[in-house]
């Protein structure tokens, strides 16, 4: 979501007359070569070969609406056409890593930070920063669903006002069992809707299998909750429904606001 370097030359900013916000940088879709679409199309069809089974509904219904192909590098203008008409939500181009607070004043104005670069080769299952693929394919799809856009902005909202470390520390654990590592029921069990477990079959079939905790989800046990970014999750949380999670950012709000 926040880093990787795009190995390009920064395209012109388009907000740095407002250093609230981080410096947006242009998609420029002739630069991905032939080594880029297949690296895309070769995860994409991995992927996809388990999700049409494990991941959510949700997530599969949304790369149809936002236009993924398996075979090409998604071109933004193209995906945000589709996915402003939804649901107003724009993936945004970003060189690198971005603050925390840069990221949630994004997150609130319905813009997500999405890095453009694809992984090389030799790191096809595991990348330390995220690439297009994480923040694209893993990311963008739920935008379209309009309760988790919903969602997602009034969390950056939240994360934008937090006013002390605690109130910062709810929403990363709030993020990160959610947005990235989310377990939703569904049909006979749960199914994956977080981006780590969307883009990674090794976090996703751990997160499904018997080395994983699955709790329901409930806002008190999530930010209770620690979590280490470095190994497969030995505890997730599963949401009955996105309205849940919606649910659970208002009454977040609503404490921070007591
Ligand atoms: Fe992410």
């Amino acid at each position: 979501m926040q880093q990787a370097s795009t190995g390009r030359a920064a395209a012109p900013h388009i907000a740095s007359e407002n250093a609230d916000l981080p410096a947006f940088i242009e998609q420029d879709y002739a630069r991905y070569d032939r080594e880029s679409h297949a690296v895309w199309q070769l995860l994409y069809e991995r992927r996809m070969m388990t999700l049409r089974d494990t991941g959510s509904e949700v997530f599969l219904n949304g790369i149809e609406r936002i236009g993924l192909a398996s075979d090409r590098v998604p071109d933004l203008v193209d995906v945000n056409r589709r996915l402003g008409a939804r649901t107003g939500w724009r993936a945004v181009g970003v060189a690198g890593f971005i603050p925390a607070a840069q990221f949630f004043r994004c997150l609130a104005q319905r813009r997500f930070p999405t890095t453009l670069s694809v992984r090389p080769r030799s790191q096809l299952d595991y990348l330390p920063e995220p690439d297009i693929f994480h923040d694209v394919f893993g990311h963008v799809p739920l935008h379209a669903e309009p309760v988790f856009a919903d969602f997602l902005q009034r969390f950056g909202e939240l994360g934008a006002a937090a006013r002390n470390e605690q109130e910062t520390e709810a929403l990363a654990r709030l993020f990160w069992f959610t947005v990235e590592f989310g377990l939703i029921e569904e049909g006979k069990g749960p199914h994956v809707y977080g981006s780590g477990l969307i883009s990674s079959h090794g976090d996703a079939a751990n997160a499904l299998g018997p080395a994983c905790e699955r709790r329901p989800f409930s806002l008190d046990a999530v930010i209770a909750q620690p979590f280490e970014i470095d190994h497969f999750q030995p505890v997730l949380f599963v949401v009955p429904s996105f309205d849940s999670l919606y649910r659970a950012v208002e009454e977040l709000g609503a404490r921070f606001a007591s």
